[in-house]
């Protein structure tokens, strides 16, 4: 099976994602580029980390009106992006548009059709947070209506925290999409991530994919790192 593995390549520097790309070449399944990477780089920079070969989740979240973001879609597509993703509270027919917009301009670039994927709840937000901006679920229901409404909209999945899991797999059925941020090797630090799994367990809880940024990232050796995380879920 090709490796879970995506890593988070948090950083503005191209020849900074370049050369981590290349050191990982063959130890993981792919690398995520967010908001930083791209405000600062650009398609250009996109363009430069892909060379490389690593399959590509571009992270930029679209949430706008269904019009603006189908035209964001087509604008990326040329990019050949594996994975790329929307907020699910910008509701059904802009999730809608965002599909549609991504088989027709993958269609025309002559790309293969890319996951698209939703982010329900950001791990940010906690009750209190979505109550102050009038939102009454408590943030895991949320979580789970959002991925219900995605799958509605026939995105491939979601984006979900390794505690939310087993409750959208439940709600969503085995061949939805989970891709999980929040993972910790049992020998890295937690950093800024307070409610972690290791990637063994989150694999275990049904995790298609685990988003793993600084244990890779900012080890001493991160070819090593990503080669002991793959040994540590039986994957080497
Ligand atoms: O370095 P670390 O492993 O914490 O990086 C995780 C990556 O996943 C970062 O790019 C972060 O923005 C992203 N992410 C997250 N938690 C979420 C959603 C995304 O950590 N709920």
């Amino acid at each position: 099976m090709p490796s879970p593995i995506l890593v988070a390549l948090d950083t503005t520097s191209t020849p900074e994602a370049v050369a981590l790309c290349e050191r990982l070449a063959g130890l993981v399944g792919g690398v995520k580029l967010g908001l930083e990477f791209f405000n600062a780089n650009g398609p250009e920079g996109v363009r430069a980390v892909c060379e490389t070969g690593q399959p590509l989740f571009l992270d930029l979240k679209f949430h706008d009106i269904p019009n603006t973001v189908a035209g964001a879609m087509r604008a990326v597509a040329p990019l050949r992006p594996a994975i790329v993703n929307v907020h699910a509270s910008g509701g059904l027919a802009m999730m809608k548009a965002a599909r549609e917009a991504a088989e027709e301009a993958a269609d025309a670039a002559g790309a293969p059709m890319p996951m698209v994927i939703a982010v329900t709840v950001l791990t940010s937000l906690d009750d209190a947070d979505l109550a102050a901006v009038g939102q009454r679920n408590p943030a895991a229901a949320q979580a789970v209506r959002l991925a219900e409404l995605a799958q509605e909209a026939k995105l491939d999945g979601v984006v979900c925290s390794p505690k939310e899991i087993l409750a959208i797999r439940k709600a969503c059925g085995q061949a939805f999409k989970l891709i999980v941020p929040g993972i910790r090797p049992l020998w890295s630090a937690a950093g800024d991530q307070k409610r972690f799994s290791s990637p063994a367990s989150a694999l275990e809880d049904g995790a298609d994919y685990l988003v793993i940024g600084r244990p890779i990232t900012a080890a001493p050796d991160p070819a090593e790192a990503a080669r002991r995380i793959a040994e540590e879920i039986g994957g080497a």
